[in-house]
């Protein structure tokens, strides 16, 4: 099938990279939101990033310029009809992204594939509020979109070899390795990073170490590039939170349990670098 213009539903953290990306790589995006300020918001972000890239010297200003012309905003979902491949990244909420993708199966193609960014919800229970379940993939995507190289493409039980051959072919064109995962919580990443994380928390949590030192334990000591609460809050710790629960119901492992100051900080609003506080302060940039 012959992509050229995609469809974005959510210009959040992860929306708005997977935005850029494919409007560097030369294609349409169309980038859809639920109202104007989060369209906004979102667009504001790609701005910034764009500006970011050129300043490192990696996109020059024409190339820049021609990104954001490849992009359209929108907060109708009938915009969508011109799209050859749509990926949803909103909130990990099933019913949300049932109802999307119950509204993208009426107005994309019949041939349109339709993809999730989800971390961790099942393929299957997505695809069937469609009537296309062989065209529903997961597109997992890693934070920061413009710098990670992988996509995980998860396969539900009904997905085509045809749609996963198209996904793996797109993601080339993104410039990302993909690897596929079969439709079992938390793909292959976060099976194995959230326990990580909520160990990580659970360490801090009973006072064994500084939040600093366990970061340079890893950081240094595992020649990671960030700590794991540096990295829950760059994930932001609202969506750790929804993965390890969706985990823990799921395979009913004390590894997946969300530790208590987890949920604390996310009912206290410290989301991670989105909301300026997590388990460090970024209000100062
Ligand atoms: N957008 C675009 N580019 C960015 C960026 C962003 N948000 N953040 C950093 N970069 C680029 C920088 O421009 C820089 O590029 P150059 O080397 O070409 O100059 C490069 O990335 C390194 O950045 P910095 O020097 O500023 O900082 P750093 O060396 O600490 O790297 C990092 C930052 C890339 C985020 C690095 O720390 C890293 O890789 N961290 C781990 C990230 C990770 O594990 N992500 C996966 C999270 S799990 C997930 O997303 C899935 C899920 O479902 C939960």
């Amino acid at each position: 099938m012959n992509i050229q213009t995609i469809g974005v539903i959510g210009c959040g953290l992860m929306g708005s990279g997977i935005v850029e990306v494919a409007a560097k790589s030369g294609f349409d995006v169309i980038v859809g939101e639920l109202n104007q300020e989060f369209l906004d918001t979102g667009m504001a972000r790609i701005h910034k990033s764009l500006e970011r890239a050129q300043s490192k010297g990696k996109l020059t200003e024409k190339e820049a310029s021609a990104a954001l012309a490849r992009m359209s905003g929108t907060i109708k979902s009938e915009d969508f009809a011109p799209a050859d491949l749509v990926i949803e990244a909103v909130t990990e909420d099933l019913e949300l992204k049932q109802r999307i993708f119950s509204r993208l199966d009426q107005v994309t193609q019949p041939d349109v594939i339709l993809a999730s960014n989800t971390s961790s919800i099942s393929i299957a229970a997505i695809a069937a509020a469609t009537n296309r379940p062989d065209k529903v993939l997961g597109m997992h995507f890693f934070n920061p979109v413009p710098v990670m190289a992988l996509l995980e493409l998860v396969r539900g039980s009904l997905t085509s070899d045809e749609t996963l051959a198209t996904a793996q072919a797109f993601g080339e064109r993104l410039g990302k390795t993909t690897v596929v995962a079969k439709d079992s919580p938390g793909f292959i990443v976060n099976r194995l990073l959230i326990p990580y994380i909520v160990d990580a928390i659970g360490l801090y949590e009973a006072g064994l170490a500084s939040k600093e030192d366990i970061d340079a334990g890893v950081k240094l000591g595992l020649a990671h590039p960030m700590g794991p609460l540096t990295l829950a809050d760059l994930v932001g710790l609202d969506t750790t939170l929804a993965v390890a629960d969706v985990l823990y119901e799921e395979y009913g492992e004390p590894r997946f349990k969300a530790p208590p100051l987890l949920r604390q900080m996310v009912t206290a609003g410290l989301l991670g670098r989105k909301s300026g506080r997590g388990f460090y302060d970024y209000r100062q940039g």
